[in-house]
């Protein structure tokens, strides 16, 4: 489905530059909410024996997914944290390079961790927090995503709660942005730039 700026409402239409554009609407606001709600029953029981885990949630896509995911699970065993994390840059593809901060604070020896991101597109995210974590020696390390592009990966790894599979495009809303835009969109679309 393609929406037009003109079915937009005024914040989002006030939101769109000139060379870019919201196309197809890959996924709603209800199959978001219900794919979390049975998410949060997966994680819920994988960690049903597990006294306390550590989440570790990268800004500043994954927030709205982590708070709409704890706020279903409700369990004070799960300890969130945030981490900035940004490869982007602005553009439309990776950077290759992972800038990481707000990490240093959270010892993980020993602990159960859970990184949660929005969406798993070449790896090097995911594989350099892995990488981080796993160094200091922790209980359990796992991984969940709301998105996981359909894309070669310049990192592989193994993504334990996967929510949607997306094609490889570039996507925007519910968290997801292109320059600071768009994150505030209660759907998951396509973006569409020209030039
Ligand atoms: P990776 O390191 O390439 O796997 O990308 C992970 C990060 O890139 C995500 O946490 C997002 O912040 C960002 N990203 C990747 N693909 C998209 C997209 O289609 N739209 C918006 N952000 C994206
Ligand atoms: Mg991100």
């Amino acid at each position: 489905m393609a929406v037009s700026n003109s079915n937009l409402n005024d914040s989002v239409a006030q939101q769109i530059l000139p060379d870019e554009k919201i196309g197809q609407i890959l996924l709603t606001k209800e199959q978001i909410s219900s794919c979390i709600q049975h998410l949060s029953c997966r994680i819920t029981q994988e960690y049903a024996d597990s006294e306390k885990v550590i989440v570790v949630s990268l800004l500043t896509g994954a927030k709205y997914f982590t708070n709409d995911l704890f706020s279903i699970v409700k369990c004070e065993k799960f300890k969130i944290h945030y981490v900035q994390v940004s490869s982007y840059n602005n553009s439309l593809k990776s950077s290759g390079s992972v800038e990481i901060s707000g990490f240093d604070k959270i010892n993980f020896c020993g602990e159960n961790v859970l990184i949660v991101d929005d969406i798993y597109d070449s790896g090097l995210t995911m594989s350099a927090l892995l990488a981080l974590i796993k160094n200091q020696n922790p209980k359990s390390v796992r991984t969940c995503v709301l998105l996981n592009k359909n894309v070669a990966r310049k990192q592989q790894i193994e993504i334990d709660f996967k929510g949607f599979d997306v094609p490889d495009c570039f996507v925007v809303g519910y968290g997801l942005d292109y320059k600071g835009q768009y994150r505030d969109l209660q759907y998951i679309a396509k973006l569409e730039v020209s030039g």
